[in-house]
């Protein structure tokens, strides 16, 4: 069977959730309920970093320890996939115990890997809190790191090192093999270019810290967070099942989804040490750009933070959903707005399919005493439309293309429309003549929606439970159904309420 592991980066457990962690969460779990309708066999990680040295330094600020800090944000982080409706097969904590064994085992391995490629020297250099990331001068920007605007620290400490630098001629080969293992393509020209430039050995530990996993043989030092945190992708497949090693179902079949400011993370780093510690690369590695809000970069830093849990709590789990996988194309940079967001939910949300819902229930009721007789004809306008669905979405979505892919679902919710004006049921209810006529109509519509809500399970899992419950078939969302004639003779269809009701702000 085909197996398909996704992936978020887990994120900062010190940050608390904008819409940014929403973006790359939601994708995440569009992909993975697409590919769980298909049949594969799927899991889905996300979950949280926890030994970030700034989670110790806001700990220390609130007179905590770092991990009962760490507890308590957690929580708050675990609402944002179970809030999104994210189906999430598990959520990992870099404190988890499963998850420090492994990383210990991880590193070990690397240090008897027999190339030396792990080794002791000084660091000294400039570190920036921010990225949790040693800095070049050259990626500075008068002096301060230009993601964070602030000054990195001076750092001088013996630290254990990995010796990327060796890594540099199996990853250019690794690349040319595989020119899709990174995508976009520019994002794997980006980082074929910056191994192409040369790779630094990187210091994989830091001393006089107390929170972090211990360095196995040497335990006064901990592990520096990336070397953990990376790990997460394989630690988890060990401990996520109680008594279960999913890493021979899932590894390497994995998909990471990350954002273009850990890329080299990512596409550099991690496959170098995979390869050091004699594990396979992932299949692939997906880098999107910023979400922009109004033009500004999201982020905690920089102040402008969107409480994505508010604006479920206005517009719905589904609404944020199909306004973050819509606004910008998947991939590029691009800029949403809460405007945008209001504009597509009464807009597309509420009109193009919630209007379509309502008016195809109220005529079968209102025309057929809520009965729908099965009249397929595998030569209607709908059939025809609905015959490329299934394989143009899928394509789209294996490509990670999750705005083409609902602006091609998108095309047929405006073809039903259409359909509606064109064949104005409302005339032909008036002629007992074309009663058949107006059943076919009927039937089309009924189908059609029902093959739509199926295609849109992934991204409006909500709205779409609700549009095949209205239509009473039996809500198989198996991809199959995303085809003309699936729909049976039922009974009993009533006007459905609306499917996204006019939101009347507080204050409008
Ligand atoms: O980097 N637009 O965690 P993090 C799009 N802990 N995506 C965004 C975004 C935005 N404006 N802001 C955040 C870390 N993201 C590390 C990762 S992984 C082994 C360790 C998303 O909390 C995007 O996926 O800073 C980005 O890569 C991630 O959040 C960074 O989250
Ligand atoms: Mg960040």
């Amino acid at each position: 069977m085909e197996r398909y592991y996704v992936t978020t980066p887990i994120y900062y457990v010190n940050s608390t959730p904008h819409i940014g962690h929403a973006y790359t969460t939601i994708a995440a779990d569009i992909l993975a309920r697409h590919q769980r309708q298909r049949g594969k066999d799927t899991f889905f990680l996300t979950g949280v970093d926890e030994h970030a040295s700034k989670v110790a330094r806001v700990a220390a600020e609130q007179g905590l320890e770092p991990q009962a800090y760490a507890d308590h944000m957690q929580g708050v982080w675990r609402e944002l996939p179970s809030r999104l409706r994210a189906a999430n097969d598990f959520f990992i904590r870099t404190s988890d115990e499963g998850h420090k064994r492994f990383v210990q085992d991880f590193l070990q391995r690397i240090r008897d890997n027999g190339r030396d490629d792990i080794y002791q020297d000084v660091y000294a250099g400039l570190y920036c809190v921010g990225c949790e990331a040693f800095k070049a001068e050259s990626e500075l920007v008068d002096g301060v790191c230009p993601e964070h605007d602030r000054e990195p620290e001076w750092i001088e400490e013996t630290n254990w090192f990995f010796r990327l630098s060796a890594y540099q001629e199996p990853l250019l080969r690794l690349y040319d093999e595989r020119p899709d293992f990174v995508l976009p393509r520019f994002r794997a020209n980006e980082a074929r270019s910056f191994i192409e430039g040369g790779l630094q050995d990187f210091s994989i530990s830091r001393a006089g810290q107390p929170w972090g996993i211990p360095i196995p043989w040497d335990p006064d030092q901990v592990a520096y967070v990336w070397a953990d945190a990376l790990v997460n992708y394989l630690s988890a497949l060990t401990y996520a099942r109680e008594g279960e090693d999913l890493r021979e179902r899932y590894w390497p079949a994995v998909r990471h989804l990350l954002a273009k400011d850990i890329l080299r993370f990512h596409c550099v780093y991690w496959p170098a040490m995979l390869l050091a510690a004699g594990y396979d690369v992932p299949h692939q590695l997906f880098v999107h750009g910023w979400l922009l809000l109004d033009d500004r970069k999201i982020s905690k830093t920089l102040g402008n933070v969107v409480d994505p849990l508010d604006l479920i709590g206005v517009y719905g789990a589904d609404a944020v959903r199909f306004w973050c996988a819509r606004s910008v194309s998947f991939g590029q940079d691009g800029s949403a707005s809460i405007e945008g967001l209001a504009e597509r939910y009464e807009r597309e949300l509420g009109n193009d399919l919630g209007n379509l819902l309502s008016r195809t229930t109220a005529m079968i009721a209102r025309y057929r005493g809520g009965a729908l007789r099965e009249a397929a004809d595998a030569s209607s306008e709908i059939a025809a439309q609905l015959a490329p669905l299934a394989s143009d979405v899928a394509e789209r979505l294996d490509a990670y293309d999750i705005t083409g892919a609902l602006e091609r679902i998108w095309d047929v919710v405006r073809g039903l429309n259409r359909y509606v004006e064109a064949t104005t049921p409302w005339t032909l209810a008036k002629d007992p003549a074309r009663a058949d006529e107006l059943d076919r109509v009927l039937y089309d519509l009924a189908d059609g929606l029902r093959a739509v809500a199926v295609a849109l399970h992934s991204y409006l899992p909500e709205a779409s439970a609700r549009i095949l419950d209205a239509l009473h078939t039996d809500a198989e969302i198996a991809w199959e159904g995303v085809a003309y004639g699936h729909t049976n003779a039922v009974a009993g269809i009533e006007p459905a309420p609306p499917l996204f009701p006019r939101i009347e702000l507080q204050g409008s």
